[in-house]
């Protein structure tokens, strides 16, 4: 530790003498003034330098190696890094080397890379960004917060801001000042790997959401070295493969596409948000990377964007290899330029420089083109203070970094994440006195805890687990010293079933922990929602001994469980909680804590039955004729509590809305329960008849309420025109007149709408 803190001390040292001599150097030889900086150093600039800034490479490429394979802990090797930077003039870096490292490693790499940029030519400090999706998830020992599933299931945006300004702070501790989140894309295909990574199947929510991330990532000045540039990704329609499978084609109308999957990256865009990350796969048969009219049309002129557009990694080669629509990696360039990409996630080599260089002196592309993407990295390079301090730390950095203040913020996420979806003849909460048995491969994993992005980009690899953290099973133990546990089975094979029967009859309750082990995009891709085989089996074996089992799920997407759920007497939902998600999941299921997580998504009973709550009305018709043909396991916004809540009566401030008018709907929620607890009032609203077929209910309004027992709160909320507009047949928001519904938990109101 004392050797440590000696290395860590020289280190800060040498980082000074750097960041003075490039400031020295800079501001001597460039004038003040972002723009006129900029100005002066685009006229200085090669066109192989400008390029340069456009192009992203894979920390690996410049690590040192033994017979090919990094040397932990990470070093740069001099000469590689001396080729990408001076040669080749790479603006940025990305990614981790394979695995998470310390704050101490990070910094000396970052301040390596820095140096090597100071002493360049034109003295441009690089920009590093980072997957930082559920913390500073690849820096050792950082805080490991719930997915944002997760944090979605928390309805509770100002929780969500915590988590995005623990993780900028987190982030620039280790050097970087950019990270790759939040998603924005929205989650209305189950199947899909990234499922976990979004806010969920609704529109609102994940655009409340995903606003709240950007503000608290950026803070007030990104100048400040708590900030960080933030990413939103990956535009548009990645989430909604037909297939199901990570990167494969996504077909929907324009409509659609404006209705639900645009709305979340215009408001980001609308918060200030610097940097966009393109959909790796395809709409409509084009290729997110060649889609001129999403990227320039859309996304520069119609919701002016002005910041930086990222490719995905290996995104634009891949419209050779795999899209096909380039003969070659050089036309590819080409037409990724074209269509307006400002940087290359290349990542592993050069060849995207020399393609664009040779594009350019052959007159292909522009240099004009070529500046206005150099001149935005410059810009974000600029704001984000690089120029003057290319590795500003925290000041508290050693205080703060992973401690108990952070962790407490991932305990109360994972807490209000932590969804109760069945409580039959309140089984929970356990008393402490009870016999428990823990199994299940869920139950006593870390690594199902934290997900993918966990240390690894799998996440599966145990080999940094962390001491402080607590698996489902050691967190049981604090409450309860007798409980056991069995693993029964792994995801694909039984194991021991007889030994764990035995102990099973043995017990008074069996916590049957099920789930999926951790993936992320392609490795991700499965074909079937069900839960596997082996933890069928084994929920028939546990729930064949006869003892009431409470079935908790540790999953990134809703995996089927209808042929035997209705036989479990309770069922809680943990999703990928993080670090602090044991602990919190055995707090809820022994009452310390009052679960108030609500679904961010609808739970599909059925295999290839994945309807979302904002369906149309001909979709709950079924065969007979009857209404049922919507029948989930359970609905977007379920979620069940310890206590029991109350509402009033809504009301309504009139009966008829005008254009230039708002609505305002007040609604009285009591806590009638024994115990204090937290709920999400949740505003519907439902246009009754409408040019477009109208959604049944859409999600307009939330807010999330703590309440003592006996206690009561007045929630109200304002309605305009505009939230209650859709895309019309024109491709344009409209508000038609008529008469709409208001729905808050079942109770509903009519009111006009005249314009
Ligand atoms: C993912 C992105 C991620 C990037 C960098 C891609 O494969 O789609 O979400 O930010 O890799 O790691």
């Amino acid at each position: 530790m004392i050797l440590m803190n000696a290395y860590y001390n020289r280190l800060r040292l040498a980082l000074a003498l750097v960041m003075v001599l490039v400031r020295c150097e800079i501001a001597i030889a460039q004038p003040q003034g972002s723009n006129a900086r900029i100005d002066a150093l685009l006229t200085s600039m090669t066109l192989e330098e400008k390029v340069g800034q456009m192009t992203q490479i894979n920390l690996e490429v410049v690590l040192k190696k033994n017979n090919g394979s990094i040397v932990y802990p990470i070093e740069v090797d001099s000469q590689k890094l001396h080729e990408a930077i001076s040669k080749f003039g790479v603006g940025s870096f990305l990614n981790n080397g394979r695995m998470a490292h310390s704050r101490e490693e990070w910094i000396s790499v970052i301040s390596a890379i820095q140096h090597m940029a100071s002493e360049s030519r034109i003295q441009i400090p690089v920009l590093y960004g980072i997957d930082a999706i559920h913390g500073a998830n690849y820096a050792r020992n950082s805080t490991l917060f719930p997915h944002q599933l997760a944090q979605a299931a928390s309805w509770n945006p100002s929780l969500v801001s915590e988590i995005a300004k623990t993780t900028a702070y987190e982030t620039r501790c280790c050097g970087i000042p950019w990270v790759f989140s939040p998603i924005v894309d929205v989650g209305r295909q189950p199947l899909w790997s990234q499922f976990f990574e979004t806010y969920g199947e609704d529109v609102y929510l994940t655009t409340t959401l995903g606003a709240a991330a950007v503000r608290a990532y950026q803070g007030e000045s990104l100048s400040d070295n708590t900030s960080v540039a933030a990413c939103v990704k990956h535009y548009v329609g990645y989430s909604a493969p037909q297939s199901g499978k990570d990167r494969t084609p996504a077909y929907m109308d324009e409509r659609t596409l404006r209705e639900i999957y645009l709305p979340p990256f215009q408001e980001a865009i609308q918060q200030g948000v610097r940097t966009l990350i393109v959909n790796s796969g395809e709409l409509n048969g084009v290729p997110g990377h060649a889609n001129g009219y999403l990227l320039r049309n859309v996304l520069r002129e119609e919701l002016g964007f002005e910041g930086i557009v990222l490719s995905d990694w290996g995104d634009i080669e891949r419209l050779h290899t795999i899209h096909r629509v380039a003969h070659d990696n050089r036309e590819a360039v080409a037409i990724a330029i074209d269509a307006g990409i400002d940087m290359s996630m290349v990542p592993n080599d050069f060849r995207f420089c020399a393609a664009l260089v040779d594009l350019v002196k052959k007159g292909e592309v522009s240099e004009t083109r070529i500046d206005s993407s150099v001149r935005r990295i410059l810009q974000l390079k600029y704001d984000l203070g690089l120029f003057d301090n290319p590795l500003a730390l925290p000041l508290d950095a050693d205080l703060r970094f992973g401690g108990e203040s952070h962790a407490k913020i991932a305990y109360q996420a994972a807490s209000e994440a932590i969804t109760l979806l069945k409580n039959e003849k309140h089984i929970l909460p356990l008393s402490t006195d009870m016999n428990v048995l823990v199994v299940g491969p869920a139950g006593n994993s870390l690594s199902y805890l934290n997900g993918p992005w966990t240390r690894t980009w799998q996440g599966n690899d145990t080999i940094i687990e962390q001491e402080d953290e607590r698996t489902i099973y050691q967190a049981i133990l604090a409450h309860s010293a007798t409980a056991m546990y069995h693993i029964g089975c792994n995801e694909d094979s039984i194991v021991n079933r007889s030994t764990m029967t035995s102990d099973a009859l043995k017990s008074d309750v069996i916590v049957l922990c099920l789930g999926e082990k951790p993936s992320a995009e392609k490795p991700g891709d499965i074909r079937d929602l069900t839960l596997s085989a082996a933890q069928l089996t084994l929920a028939e074996t546990a729930i064949a001994v006869g003892k009431p089992v409470i079935l908790v799920l540790v999953e990134g997407r809703p995996r089927i469980i209808s042929s035997f759920v209705d036989r479990c007497q309770a069922v809680v939902l943990a999703y990928q909680p993080g670090s602090m998600g044991g602990a919190a999941l055995a707090d809820v299921l022994f009452g310390k804590v009052n679960p108030s997580g609500h679904l961010p998504f609808t739970y599909p009973r059925y295999v290839n039955d994945f309807l979302t709550y904002d369906h149309k009305k001909s979709e709950e018709v079924d065969k007979n004729y009857g209404s049922n043909g919507y029948n989930p396991q359970w609905s977007f916004g379920e979620g069940l509590s310890y206590t029991q809540f109350e509402y009033s009566e809504m009301k309504l401030s009139e009966d008829t809305l005008r254009a230039d008018e708002e609505l305002e709907i007040i609604v009285t929620l009591s806590n009638s329960g024994v115990r204090s607890g937290k709920d999400v009032v949740q505003l519907y609203v439902s246009d009754e008849v409408a040019s477009i077929t109208p959604p049944v209910k859409q999600l307009r309004g939330f807010e999330k309420v703590d309440l003592e027992t006996g206690a009561a709160q007045t929630v109200s909320f304002r309605l305009s025109a505009n939230d209650l507009s859709f895309i019309n047949a024109q491709l344009n928001s409209a508000t038609e007149a008529g008469w709409f519904t208001v729905e808050v938990e079942h109770k509903r109101r009519r009111f006009y709408f005249k314009p």
